[in-house]
């Protein structure tokens, strides 16, 4: 049974993201409509939340606008306002200037503005209280990613009722690279309210508890992280938090039967024809974002052109960068250097009837984007740090006639997984170079049986199995004696 308004009882599960799974979108004539949001994240649970008749909490892309409860593709929708402020402390600001390079590496140096944490507080208690609100008596609360992680800890002051698990989808860093945060004992205090905290790595739920033994006060023993015996000698009121590894994944089922579907196999015909019909199509396909290493990646193409080894006419590279972030100021400076990058690439080496790289500055329907995988050869995942990457899972998973080859960075999750692609460092040109040559020149019954095994991998682990993993493991009581 569900909650209208302030009616108990509630929901009995509960997802919580920064995003819902749909965004306010304008069109030309001002009408208003949804789209789906952009973003791994997003991809992974809508599948999830399809089969359970939960709800999502979470901000619907339009600043300002305060909206009731809706449903959408057979989701509830439990729509959390931000205002302009909002989104330029909590989300442009301290999410994705301070948290996300930091989690990523340093790629660029993080921010500390005590403003932006002030924000993200705030915020954070909002996306709390809209979910302790919603909540049936001893619900499960899923929340996901590093935008909310206070969310935990608030929730369970606030509902100590509640089953609370927390998944970060993007890395966690080492205890050296953490230390720069000035906040860090209270995210990981945010985080350590949740009963089970997963990862995408076994790295980064190594990373996050010898994080929590160096400052907080917690006993880390195993995966657990136990608070101390408070001066009453009863830690009753806080609870022990488990730390664990939960690589995410596709609908890899859904994906193939998009890979099978004609009208879409027709479109990847016509996308190849209308390239030229070259003999290799090459696809990069990401976020326009720093932590993606596409600047590395046209390097190492442009020198293939220039070295000779590849031929305009015979190969062609599509990168698909997708708009994002837009108003952060490292988004803006990537987007320029990776445009005057490929002016310069196109205007040395393209012809009058040929293109080097077809640089395409948009999002597409996921039925294009399958297409786009089927008609592409080689595949560049070239990030210099990724969470997971659900691309690289998506394009073995389209490609069920075992043609094609995947070329993956070593510093995404998926390379944990995808242990049958050519793994190459993407901060070594050389080595991404010869990663490359190597695909294309792939005797194809090894690529079709690196292919088939890496499909047969994404098969038994897909996105289903995934939450239901996580989810199982969060319904399951602590065992007494790990706790002595
Ligand atoms: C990554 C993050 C998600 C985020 C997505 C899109 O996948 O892990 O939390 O939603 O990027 O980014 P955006 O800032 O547009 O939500």
């Amino acid at each position: 049974e569900h909650a209208s308004g302030n009616e108990k009882p509630g929901y009995d599960f509960i997802v919580v993201a920064n995003r819902l799974p749909v965004d306010r979108v304008e069109g030309d004539d001002g009408e208003l409509s949804w789209r789906r949001s952009p973003g791994g994240l997003v991809t992974a649970i809508a599948p999830v939340m399809q089969e359970s008749d939960g709800a999502w909490v979470g901000w619907h892309g339009s600043p300002g606008e305060e909206l009731e409860p809706f449903e959408n593709d057979r989701i509830s929708l439990i729509p959390v306002p931000l205002d302009e402020e909002d989104l330029e402390l909590y989300y442009e600001g301290f999410s994705n200037s301070t948290l996300w390079p930091l989690y990523h590496d340093v790629i660029v140096p993080p921010e500390f503005h005590r403003t932006w944490w002030d924000n993200y507080k705030k915020v954070n208690k909002r996306f709390a209280e809209a979910t302790a609100k919603v909540a049936a008596h001893g619900a499960t609360v899923w929340v996901q990613d590093y935008q909310l992680q206070l969310v935990p800890k608030l929730l369970r002051e606030a509902r100590p009722d509640l089953r609370i698990g927390f998944f970060n989808h993007i890395p966690f860093p080492s205890p050296g690279i953490f230390s720069q945060l000035p906040w860090r004992k209270q995210i990981l205090e945010g985080l350590a309210g949740a009963d089970v905290v997963g990862f995408q790595r076994t790295a980064d739920a190594s990373n996050f508890l010898r994080c929590m033994r160096r400052y907080t006060d917690r006993t880390v023993k195993g995966s657990l992280a136990i608070p101390p015996v408070s001066s009453e000698g009863n830690s009753a009121s806080l609870n022990i938090c488990r730390a664990e590894a939960h690589p995410i994944s596709i609908d890899t089922r859904q994906v193939a039967e998009m890979a099978h579907d004609p009208e879409i196999m027709a479109r990847a015909k016509q996308i190849r024809h209308e390239l030229g019909d070259p003999k290799t199509v090459l696809l990069g396909v990401d976020r326009l974002d720093y932590t993606k290493g596409i600047r590395h990646r046209l390097k190492a193409y442009g020198e293939l052109l220039a070295d000779g080894e590849i031929h305009v006419g015979d190969a062609c590279l599509v990168q698909v960068a997708s708009p994002s972030r837009e108003n952060v100021e490292r988004y803006q400076q990537l987007k320029d250097q990776v445009e005057l990058m490929v002016g310069n690439l196109n205007g040395e080496h393209d012809t009058m009837e040929h293109t080097a790289i077809r640089y395409l500055h948009h999002s597409y329907p996921m039925r294009e984007m399958i297409a786009l995988y089927l008609a592409a050869d080689i595949m560049l995942v070239t990030s210099l740090r990724d969470g997971m990457n659900l691309v690289a899972k998506e394009f073995v998973a389209a490609h069920t006639d075992d043609t094609g080859m995947l070329v993956l960075s070593e510093f995404t999750g998926a390379a944990d997984q995808l242990t049958q692609s050519l793994l190459v460092n993407p901060h070594d040109i050389d080595g991404m170079k010869s990663g490359i040559l190597r695909a294309l020149r792939m005797d194809p019954t090894d690529s079709a049986r690196r292919m088939r095994r890496m499909r047969r991998h994404l098969r038994e682990h897909d996105v289903a199995s995934w939450s239901k993993a996580f989810l199982a493991s969060l319904a399951q009581p602590l065992p007494i004696d790990s706790l002595v």
